[in-house]
């Protein structure tokens, strides 16, 4: 993988994934696992932290049980002095995993079944000039969860979290995905999975290739 590509991977959360999974975790990570009292985020966690380390040691050449992850103060991981840039998310059955060279990235992934709640969420966190676009666009349902993963990838690919409000910035609702007004961010929205929606965003001029769902089988190279 070069600079200036990013590679998006899609997971499916299934029984054999987990297995796969739970044998590269480290001791924290099986610990983490073990404390999850309901059983699908426990399976959400254990494959996509064990596809995490699998993608992650064959983009740098290493044994993926001897990577050792740091976080940062708002708890993004990341391999120091690797110079590979990641972020996963995961929602449902799915997740999303994204790479870059030296370029920070942020993705999100969203189930989009949710109806009932999308203004009042849409008003309590996006920018007023979000939640009227949405309202304005051909597929308000689509616009709101192109809106809510752009942020989210981008708070996210920043590496703040939630410290970064959510209203202080805003992402398009419809046509190209982009931060407004600030053109050195790249953002790419795509369906992973029918029923799911995605967003990546990288610091800088990138493009977007979807991977498979071949994680644990095949090759990144
Ligand atoms: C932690 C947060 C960064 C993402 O949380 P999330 O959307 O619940 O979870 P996702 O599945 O998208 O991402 C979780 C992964 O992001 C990574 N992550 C954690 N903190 C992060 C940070 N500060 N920055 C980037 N990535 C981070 C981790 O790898 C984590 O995976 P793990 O829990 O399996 O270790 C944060 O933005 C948050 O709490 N979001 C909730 C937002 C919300 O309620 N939005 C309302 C509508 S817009």
């Amino acid at each position: 993988m070069d600079r200036g590509l990013a590679e998006l991977w899609t997971l499916s959360i299934t029984e054999d994934a987990v297995t796969r999974a739970s044998s590269l975790l480290d001791e924290a990570e099986q610990c983490r696992a073990s404390r999850f009292l309901a059983e699908a985020p426990r399976a959400a966690f254990v494959a996509t932290r064990g596809a995490l380390r699998q993608l992650c040691a064959t983009y740098l050449n290493a044994d993926p049980k001897q990577l050792h992850f740091a976080v940062n103060e708002h708890g993004k991981p990341f391999l120091p002095g690797s110079g590979l840039e990641f972020n996963v998310s995961h929602s449902g059955k799915v997740a999303v995993l994204g790479f870059a060279w030296q370029q920070p990235i942020g993705v999100d992934v969203e189930r989009t079944g949710r109806k009932g709640d999308i203004r009042r969420i849409a008003s309590r966190f996006f920018h007023p000039g979000e939640t009227a676009a949405i309202e304005a666009a051909a597929d308000p349902v689509q616009a709101f969860y192109r809106c809510w993963t752009g942020k989210e990838a981008y708070v996210k690919a920043v590496g703040l979290g939630l410290s970064l409000g959510l209203d202080t910035f805003r992402v398009a609702v419809e046509g190209e995905a982009c931060v407004t007004g600030d053109t050195s961010w790249s953002l790419y929205s795509w369906a992973p999975a029918a029923g799911y929606m995605a967003t990546a965003a990288v610091h800088g001029p990138v493009a977007f290739f979807q991977r498979g769902d071949d994680i644990f089988t095949g090759s990144s190279t």
